[in-house]
């Protein structure tokens, strides 16, 4: 069994996390990246979310693997060529892209996530299930751009983002990212799974479900504010608030406070009255033809792509 090997090429800062997230809550209108709701917690309820009767998102997907996963395979392979290194974007704990591994027989697999301590884990156990396959985790901030290594990725590639991730950027930054995906391939190829758009009222049971487990992920992010700005934010005083907009195609979510009330930490404060929010992620909910177009723009102009019956959720790979 060979050891993984890890590189950290974006260096946890929470001084600057905590500056972040102070100057979000300071605008006008107060906004806070969505990448503070993943915190050990924060990734627990999200994977609890995934379990419930509202969020179909990830049974779609993955009954899509299981119905095409041969022909998916096939495509990948056509445009990337045998054994390409496969990139998880945003790894997690592996479990999707290792489902990949019978099928596309990497030769390598390179796990980037935000922390490379979170990999620890998930490569470990991999390792140990998949003795032979060399592993690689990176430890990358890819929302500030994706370069990987050229040791890293030395011939063509995979770039897998499931889980309608792409969803969490606005156009313009998921053009972005798909640009640079397309880039760190070199020359092989990305696999993306995105959420289309559907009835309003089924879109917002799903960032808005009965048990209440997505109001405890958005509301858990007040908990991670106070730990990284030493803030003195109640959840309790906070609304969970999930809204589909038709125009910009996206679940918007937002912490609403139920009162009028001032949050303080070291050096700042932001008064809120009752009924104003922090913004707090956005969710886009593509067309096909429009993500189509979006991969287009990006550089990705070879492109196929698989859906469920009910036209819910897409996978495409493109090249
Ligand atoms: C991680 N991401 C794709 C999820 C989504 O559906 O946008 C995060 C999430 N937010 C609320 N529920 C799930």
């Amino acid at each position: 069994m060979t050891a993984p090997r890890f590189l950290s090429l974006t260096q946890p800062d929470d001084a600057a996390l905590a500056a972040e997230a102070a100057a979000g809550l300071g605008r006008p209108a107060a906004a806070v990246s969505p990448k503070f709701l993943y915190d050990a917690l924060g990734s627990r309820l999200f994977d609890a979310i995934t379990e419930l009767d509202e969020y179909a998102l990830t049974r779609r997907e993955a009954a899509l693997f299981a119905a095409h996963g041969a022909a998916i395979a096939d495509t990948v392979l056509q445009a990337t060529g045998p054994a390409p290194v496969l990139v998880d974007v945003g790894a997690g704990d592996g479990t999707k892209a290792a489902r990949l591994f019978a099928a596309l027989a990497p030769r390598r697999y390179v796990a980037v996530d935000i922390s490379t301590g979170y990999l620890q884990a998930s490569l470990a156990r991999l390792a140990r299930e998949h003795p032979g396959l060399e592993l690689v985790g990176v430890g990358l901030d890819f929302a500030g751009g994706l370069h990987l290594p050229p040791d890293v990725v030395d011939s063509p590639a995979l770039l897998f983002y499931p889980g309608s991730s792409i969803g969490n950027f606005t156009p313009d930054e998921a053009r972005r990212l798909l640009a640079d995906m397309r880039a760190a391939s070199r020359g092989g190829a990305v696999l993306v799974g995105v959420d289309l758009v559907k009835a309003a009222s089924r879109l917002e049971a799903a960032y808005d479900d009965e048990l209440g487990v997505t109001a405890a992920f958005n509301r858990n992010l007040l908990r991670r504010l106070n730990a990284l700005l030493g803030a003195d934010f109640r959840p309790r005083q906070w609304r969970h608030v999930a809204l589909f907009d038709a125009a910009a195609s996206r679940v918007e979510m937002h912490l609403q406070a139920r009162e009028a009330l001032t949050v303080r930490w070291p050096g700042g404060e932001r008064r809120f009255e009752a009924g104003e929010r922090i913004h707090t992620e956005n969710a886009y909910k593509w067309t096909t033809s429009a993500f189509a177009r979006l991969l287009a723009d990006a550089g990705l102009v070879h492109q196929r792509h698989w859906t469920d019956e009910a036209g819910e959720f897409a996978v495409f790979v493109a090249w």
